[in-house]
């Protein structure tokens, strides 16, 4: 719902239980007024009588262009007496670039503009598109507010325009810039912060006088800082306070800041990382920037992380995978690495057969000269010699049996001991005179330019044409370090990055449409490239290469701070851990992977009788619970980065069921008698959980709890609650 007051200028969007209020004030500016709980439209006039005005410039007074600098804005400029961090930068020809955007219109419409070549949300109610023109130079910006009555977000984003004649180069263009809305609050920011095989560990800083910033600079999301920033307001906790989420629905080098200044004004903003950046645009042409998801929670960071789960669903991934029923894989990634033939896939598939997985995911090493990870990326045609008869035996073998068949693609990178490379050593990003990095002995291609992701995309087509593939695993192993293409101009470098995303996008989007019926997973090193932008093409996402039933919990803990449990890709693997050689039972195994799209990486042919039996057993348990991976809210209830525990559940939309996973980290002689209070259950209702012979209300096991179970190390306790029905 988009309200505007022509008498006040002003203008309060809401949705399902938030407002974002904004005013025009006397001097031009798009001042932001209001974030927090849902109020009504008449509160308008209120609000810039009580807040509003006393920052508003008197257009009277000589110096009121300098009360900018205390000015809650919606666009920040630079050269006018705000001396905070700008969220436009525009240069001019003559290299100046002071700026004082102001009003001029705008605009309310039904739906959401689609963003050309970029991820974006699939639709909306309304959007409020605002324009301001800059006193000094030809750049208009639009600033775009789309809301939906039953959402919690808030889409922004932002597109400049030269209007006039002679070109303007944009240093920064930011998608966003907002204020926290009471000074006298403490806040504290958290961020999801890791590295390979430790992604999204969520770290929480109060907040002070001065920039936080987290970024990328790898030229994709990253595993070390995700496009996400949870503001968290005095003693905000997981189940109560208020919150505010910023997530960039962007995959590229990104930043996202706050910055407070000494009289406790906190600004945020953020979008494609402004660090060695820099976009042309000649008059006529315009620039637009990825979305950001905002949302506002007064039910603590759960509440935050149901509303963006809730989010990520309905509104940015594809409604036609979204609540589909994900299939059980079994991955051969860990069961052989490179070092796999026909027979050996074989009697994995069969296995996996008799236990009722549903589909066999063929990982790295199938094509070109690939027997390590020395060469044959892009090279993407079978390696005969260790495939006898190519992909048909194995995909015929997948049938036989009644298992689908995926396969793992690297469509951004190169090997330079690849036929590809030989023919196009140019195809890479390097620079001339300049030893480029190699990361994991590969380099990246230049998808900055159409020929070559034309070639890639033609490249995988004709192995999704010629084979039965149902399923894609699209990996992407380094980051990007030498920034240059020699097909762009010297002053145009800065747009390297961003365009090198562009390219990225194009070809998932002409892929998944010409695939339709081709279910795409995205992966980077593990979940190096886990974002709103990814999820947009992604419905899941391999979450990390950490299959440890321990370390998992926290990675799956962090990465559900924004992210839906359903995207979440997550596998059983062998013990001791490939990572870190810690051993854990197969149930917990089992169980942790349960919270996501389920499969197993482990070569099933080595399991013992037991542990085949512990297999069915689990894909019993999720194809009984697999709905409410897809469509349940999430609840988090022992934090693991706190405690010795983790414990998650999620709930049934209408509460008639919910499933608790859980995990004792390590032993302790005291620890006994500890309650584990239950979450998100109807109060009124009674339930059972039969694995502990519990039958309570609703209220008493949210209140009272159930007792922790006491096991063994890294032992681990599934259970089913279900609604009794009188
Ligand atoms: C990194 C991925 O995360 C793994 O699952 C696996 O696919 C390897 N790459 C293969 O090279």
């Amino acid at each position: 719902m988009i309200y505007f007051d022509k008498l006040s200028d002003g203008f309060i969007l809401s949705g399902k239980n938030y407002s974002y209020a904004i005013f025009v004030n006397r001097a031009g500016y798009l001042q932001h007024l209001y974030y927090g709980k849902k109020i009504g439209e008449s509160d308008l006039a209120f609000l810039i009588k009580t807040q509003g005005e006393k920052l508003s410039p008197n257009p009277e007074d000589i110096n009121a262009d300098m009360l900018t600098d205390c000015m809650p804005s919606e666009c920040g400029f630079f050269g006018r007496g705000d001396f905070r961090s700008a969220t436009v930068i525009a240069e001019r020809e003559d290299g100046s670039v002071m700026s004082s955007f102001k009003y001029v219109k705008h605009a309310i419409s039904g739906g959401v503009a689609r963003i050309k070549g970029q991820p974006c949300v699939r639709k909306a109610d309304n959007t409020l598109t605002i324009t301001l023109k800059d006193d000094f130079s030809d750049i208009e910006i639009d600033l775009n507010y789309s809301v939906s009555d039953n959402s919690d977000v808030l889409i922004k984003n932002t597109e400049m325009r030269n209007t006039g004649k002679t070109c303007i180069k944009l240093k920064k263009a930011f998608s966003f810039c907002t204020n926290l809305p009471d000074i006298d609050k403490q806040y504290s920011a958290l961020r999801l912060a890791g590295s390979w095989a430790s992604e999204r560990r969520p770290v929480i800083t109060p907040l002070a006088e001065g920039t936080l910033r987290i970024e990328s600079t790898r030229g994709y999301s990253s595993h070390q800082m995700n496009p996400f920033m949870a503001i968290l307001a005095d003693s905000c906790t997981e189940n109560s306070g208020e919150c505010y989420g910023f997530n960039l629905l962007y995959s590229g080098s990104f930043a996202l800041t706050t910055e407070m200044t000494s009289d406790k004004n906190i600004r945020v903003q953020g979008g494609i990382n402004d660090y060695l950046f820099g976009w042309e645009l000649d008059g006529g042409e315009s620039f637009i920037t990825p979305q950001t998801a905002l949302c506002y929670s007064a039910e603590g960071l759960g509440g935050l992380s149901r509303a963006y789960h809730d989010f990520f669903r309905e509104y940015v991934i594809d409604p036609k995978r979204v609540y589909e029923r994900r299939p059980i894989v079994i991955n051969n990634w860990e069961a052989t690495y490179f070092n796999f033939d026909n027979e050996k896939l074989f009697a994995i598939i069969d296995e996996a057969a008799k236990l009722g997985i549903d589909m066999f995911v063929l990982d790295d090493g199938w094509f070109g000269k690939r027997n390590d990870d020395k060469s044959g990326l892009g090279d993407w045609f079978v390696n005969n010699k260790k495939l006898k008869g190519g992909l048909k035996p194995i995909i015929d073998r997948c049938k036989k049996n009644g298992l689908k068949f995926g396969l793992w693609f690297e469509p951004e990178m190169i090997s330079e001991d690849s036929d590809l490379y030989r023919a196009h050593p140019d195809w890479a990003i390097k620079k001339e005179g300049v030893e480029p990095c190699r990361g994991r002995n590969q380099l990246v291609l230049d998808f900055t330019r159409k020929e070559i992701v034309d070639y890639v995309f033609n490249a995988v087509s004709k192995v999704l044409k010629e084979n039965d593939i149902s399923y894609v695993k699209w990996d992407k192993n380094r980051d990007i370090t030498e920034n240059f293409s020699a097909s762009l101009l010297a002053d145009r470098q800065g747009e390297f990055l961003h365009r090198y995303t562009l390219g990225f996008y194009d070809l998932a989007e002409r892929l998944i449409s010409a695939f339709p019926d081709v279910f795409f997973e995205g992966c980077a090193g593990g979940g190096g490239r886990f974002d709103g932008g990814a999820l947009y093409y992604f419905p899941q996402i391999w979450t990390s290469d950490d299959t440890d039933g321990l370390e998992r919990t926290k990675i799956q803990w962090g990465t559900s701070m924004c992210y839906p449990v359903s995207a979440m890709s997550c596998h059983v693997s062998a013990c001791p851990n490939h990572q870190t050689q810690r051993i854990t039972p197969f149930k917990t195994r089992g169980a942790i992977a349960s919270f996501g799209a389920t499969g197993y990486e482990l070569d099933l042919t080595k399991l013992t009788a037991e542990e085949k039996e512990q297999v069915k057993e689990q894909i019993a348990n999720y194809k009984r619970i697999d709905g409410l991976v897809l469509n349940g809210d999430l609840f988090r209830l022992a934090n693991p980065f706190e405690t010795d525990y983790f414990c998650e559940m999620i709930v049934a939309k209408d509460k008639t069921e919910a499933y608790v996973v859980g995990e004792r980290f390590r032993g302790d002689p005291c620890d006994h008698d500890r309650l584990l209070k239950l979450n998100g259950l109807d109060e009124n209702k009674t339930y059972t959980i039969k694995e502990l012979g519990v039958t309570a209300s609703g209220k008493a096991l949210m209140s009272a709890g159930v007792y922790y179970p006491r096991l063994p190390d890294c032992g681990s306790w599934i259970w089913h609650i279900e609604k009794i029905t009188k």
